[in-house]
């Protein structure tokens, strides 16, 4: 049965001294295991709320609920056990002078022993494909390799919930796929619960369910093949709609008839065979 890891209820939240919310009435949960990526235009509050998962703020109304226990200051540092970030700039996330003292670092914030910690080290960056840069220095990575590590820091902790705050944004396509990779991978093998928030469409079409916000509230909530047939809606809000999408729209207006909608080229493509073959 799914089991609920997060929930948000009813929660308000606006930046001290500041009049209007950032955060309105925001309510949904999400399920152990689940990938659930939060899209929205700039300023539509989502770093702010995953900040708030991660206790850097409190909601002012409201209550975040993170594996059954409620997000208050008493609770904040067993919460941020439970939920690791990785940020949007590989450069700004390196603490350590080789990547396994980098790896090290939050390991050793949470007082785990020297052997248990060269273990984790070890098997952290195993699982993110990096174990033989373990004494190379991090600014000689590419920023692909440096998210994995910073990737790797996060998981070195054992957190049950980790959030990508546009964590692909600034890397090249290759980079991005390598880094979506590992994030699948940890995913199914640690049973993961994964949070991505991304103005990478390609990215969000991969997610399980999808969350829409707009000026801080929940606009929508769904899959993602029922989130992106709301095009128009979408583009309204300033967002912008898969190139699968757009471009099976414009073979469906010359007469192309697909049975279904496809996220990825590789879909589209294989689509396109199909109605070619049995033309
Ligand atoms: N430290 C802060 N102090 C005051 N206002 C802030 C602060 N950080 C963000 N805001 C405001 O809160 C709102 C939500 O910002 P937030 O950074 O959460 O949006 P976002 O959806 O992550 O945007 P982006 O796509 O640009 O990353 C914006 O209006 C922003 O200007
Ligand atoms: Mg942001």
């Amino acid at each position: 049965m799914a089991e609920e890891i997060i929930s948000i209820e009813h929660v308000y939240y606006r930046y001290p001294g500041q009049d209007p919310y950032v955060l309105k009435d925001i309510t949904f949960s999400i399920q152990k295991g689940e990938w659930l990526a939060i899209v929205g235009h700039n300023g539509s509050g989502k770093s702010t709320l995953a900040k708030m998962l991660n206790g850097l703020h409190y909601p002012e109304k409201g209550n975040v609920t993170v594996n059954q226990l409620s997000l208050s200051e008493e609770t904040v540092w067993e919460v941020r056990k439970r939920i690791g970030m990785v940020f949007q700039n590989p450069d700004n996330q390196f603490v350590g002078t080789t990547v396994q003292d980098d790896v090290a670092f939050g390991l050793e914030n949470n007082g785990v022993p020297q052997e248990e910690m060269v273990r984790r080290v070890r098997d952290a960056l195993e699982r993110v494909n990096m174990l033989s840069f373990l004494d190379q220095e991090p600014h000689h990575l590419s920023g692909g390799q440096k998210q994995r590590v910073a990737i790797a820091g996060v998981i070195a902790i054992r957190p049950m919930v980790i959030i990508l705050d546009e964590a692909t944004s600034m890397l090249d396509p290759k980079g991005r796929k390598e880094v979506l990779e590992t994030i699948r991978e940890l995913k199914e093998k640690l049973g993961l619960t994964v949070i991505s928030i991304t103005h990478d469409l390609e990215e969000a079409s991969r997610a399980d369910r999808m969350i829409v916000l707009n000026n801080g509230e929940v606009f929508k909530e769904g899959r993602p093949n029922e989130i992106f047939r709301m095009e128009e809606e979408l583009v309204k809000l300033g967002l912008d709609i898969p190139f699968t999408i757009k471009m099976s729209k414009k073979l469906t207006e010359q007469g192309f008839e697909f049975p279904n909608m496809y996220l990825t080229e590789e879909e589209l493509v294989d689509a396109l065979w199909t109605l070619h073959l049995n033309k």
